[in-house]
């Protein structure tokens, strides 16, 4: 689990990197692993942004699973982040259209535009959204092991977005995602390290649409091998409302990660090798302790001292940019 985490702690920080400040995260996982990931986003998102848990129900239970000892597992979790207020604002809210016989308890049949969703899908006969992999007999299947129907990923585009936005998916598999925007008329980029899974999203967009297949680079597809680009350092976002890098980067097991790159320091920005940082965990018990968002800080050792117990991540940032104002006035009466 802790290897897990580790991963998902540099791939969960890059897509808040270059998440829009009106842009939303979903985060599919299972029991296993939803209450560590929480705890992870809530740190590189921070806790406000969290807006709901859904529980998603994936089918109906049958044969041996009906034989288990216990409750059966019949849920996944997903979990929705904001980047900021703005997506938030942005939500469009979406209905579950009334039954034909459905009448209000006065009698009358109802004028609204339905049942809103609320976070507990495919849990009663109005909201189908069956796991795709139950379908014996479906006709949707891909053949990736974990394909998500498209119900499912059109809602949430749906919810979160407007048509032109940009839909990334970093772990594509089949591309169900991609397929989903397309059809909504989103941008959308997906990545995928599965060759096989790249095959499967080429014939799927393909099949979807003429346009979508031409925008797919091929490059090197053709002979069966991707070629794979990697620009130096990571992509830069191009829009000028950029938003500002969080001073709230708290790394779980930090000293696995990324060895020989540099990160910028969080308290003065400056670029760093891991090894460079130490761990920042002098908040009290009584503040919080471990659970502090001020805990657990990586920061370069002089930003380290200068912090001490004194001061709060703000504080100390708010320091620097202080001293740096004094030096630049020095430097410039001296000249
Ligand atoms: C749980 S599946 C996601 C399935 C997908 N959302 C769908 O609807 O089919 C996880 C995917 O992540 C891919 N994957 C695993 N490690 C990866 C990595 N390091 N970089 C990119 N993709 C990766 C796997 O090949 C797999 O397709
Ligand atoms: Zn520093």
């Amino acid at each position: 689990m802790q290897a897990y985490l580790t991963f998902m702690a540099l791939r969960l920080q890059e897509c808040h990197r270059i998440l829009k400040p009106d842009g939303s995260l979903y985060l599919h996982c299972d029991p296993h692993a939803a209450h560590y990931l929480k705890q992870l986003l809530d740190c590189v998102f921070g806790s406000l942004n969290f807006r709901n848990e859904i529980i998603w129900r994936i089918g109906w239970v049958s044969g041996y699973k009906t034989q288990k000892r216990g409750w059966i597992r019949n849920h996944d979790t997903l979990l929705y982040y904001v980047r900021s207020h703005a997506a938030f604002k942005k939500f469009n809210k979406e209905y579950l259209p009334y039954p034909e016989d459905y009448v209000r308890r006065d009698g009358k049949k109802p004028t609204g535009k339905g049942f809103p969703i609320e976070d507990t899908w495919n849990c009663h006969s109005g909201d189908e959204l069956h796991s795709e992999m139950l379908k014996s007999f479906s006709t949707k299947k891909t053949g990736w092991p974990t394909e998500k129907p498209l119900d499912l990923l059109e809602r949430i585009i749906k919810a979160s977005s407007n048509e032109g936005d940009m839909v990334l998916d970093p772990f594509c598999g089949c591309a169900t995602a991609m397929v989903a925007a397309e059809r909504l008329g989103r941008q959308w980029a997906g990545v995928d390290i599965d060759e096989t899974a790249v095959g499967i999203t080429l014939k799927r967009l393909q099949d979807v649409s003429d346009t979508a297949a031409h925008n797919v680079d091929l490059d090197g597809f053709r002979e069966g091998l991707p070629t794979v680009h990697l620009p130096p350092g990571p992509p830069k976002r191009t829009d000028p409302d950029r938003p500002v890098r969080s001073p709230r980067i708290r790394v779980i097991r930090w000293h696995e990660l990324g060895k020989g790159e540099r990160r910028p320091c969080p308290g003065c920005d400056r670029p760093k090798y891991f090894d460079d940082f130490d761990l920042d965990h002098i908040v009290p018990r009584a503040k919080g302790g471990l659970d502090a968002d001020e805990n657990l800080q990586l920061l370069c050792s002089s930003c380290n001292r200068v912090k001490g117990q004194r001061l709060t991540m703000t504080e100390l940032r708010k320091h620097i940019q202080t001293e740096r104002k004094f030096e630049l006035a020095e430097q410039t009466l001296k000249l």
